[in-house]
């Protein structure tokens, strides 16, 4: 079952065509990686199927349906969740509070939001600190937040744009963890990620775009020994042999 299928998205910005007739699905389940270099319309293609942008042309569908032009609440409500590349919580609001809000997507009762919150920020190790302003936070403690406010509003599929970057590589390795976990629990990934080491460990299948069209995709292994993809995006040196 596709959970997720773009047909030929296109997105135009005046004269720049930021994504360029795009194809691609993703399977209940799955985690799929979408890798490009800096500008190559990854943010957009996920603005587009979040419903911050209508498509210029072509179509999104989520669980078979059309959602062309749903709004991001409606799609919320459905069960399409996202992170932002530019993480932007309540910052004079507590951690817990940040999360609720999230929650209310899905729960008109403040206790069952309360309940809903503290358990997710427990699966994200965040639970100790759901009384500080999430100003306070640190880099990779606010993408956890980031993680935790989409998580709470209880998504079958969920976008997550650059979680890991500013990270430590120990804090690279926790995310991962997590994101597979999050996989385990039955929600399907669509991860946007520069770090390769992490989207390589993470994805069933990698999509590569360049300018936004598509110019590889496969599975981890394939991508990565791929010419094109090695001469665009990732460099001789990333190559496997
Ligand atoms: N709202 C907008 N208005 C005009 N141009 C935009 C807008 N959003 C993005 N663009 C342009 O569209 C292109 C694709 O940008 P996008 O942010 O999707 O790239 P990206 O692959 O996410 O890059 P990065 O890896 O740096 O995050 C870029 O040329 C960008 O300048
Ligand atoms: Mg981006």
């Amino acid at each position: 079952m596709k959970i997720l299928e773009l047909k030929n998205l296109t997105k135009d910005f005046g004269g720049l065509r930021a994504v360029d007739n795009l194809n691609l699905s993703i399977d209940d389940g799955q985690i799929l990686g979408l890798i490009g270099p800096n500008g190559a319309g990854k943010s957009t293609a996920f603005n587009c199927i979040a419903g911050v942008y209508p498509p210029s042309e072509g179509d999104i569908y989520f669980n078979g349906e059309k959602i062309n032009n749903e709004k991001p609440w409606n799609l919320c409500k459905k069960g399409l969740a996202r992170t932002f590349q530019i993480v932007k919580p309540f910052s004079s609001k507590s951690v817990l509070y940040n999360v609720m809000v999230g929650s209310f997507a899905n729960k008109d009762k403040r206790a069952d939001a309360e309940k809903k919150s503290l358990e997710i920020l427990k699966y994200l190790h965040l639970e100790d600190k759901k009384d500080i302003r999430a100003g306070n936070l640190t880099i990779a403690d606010r993408k956890r937040l980031e993680i935790a406010r989409a998580l709470a509003t209880e998504p079958r599929l969920l976008l997550l744009d650059e979680v890991m970057a500013g990270l430590r590589p120990t804090e690279v390795d926790e995310m991962v963890e997590i994101i597979k976990n999050l996989r385990e629990s039955g929600i399907t990934v669509f991860v946007i990620e520069h770090i390769m080491r992490a989207i390589m460990a993470l994805s069933d299948w990698i999509v590569v775009i360049h300018f936004g069209q598509k110019i590889a995709e496969g599975i981890p292994e394939t991508v990565a020994a791929d010419e094109n993809v090695i001469k665009a995006y990732l460099g001789e040196e990333y190559g496997v042999s």
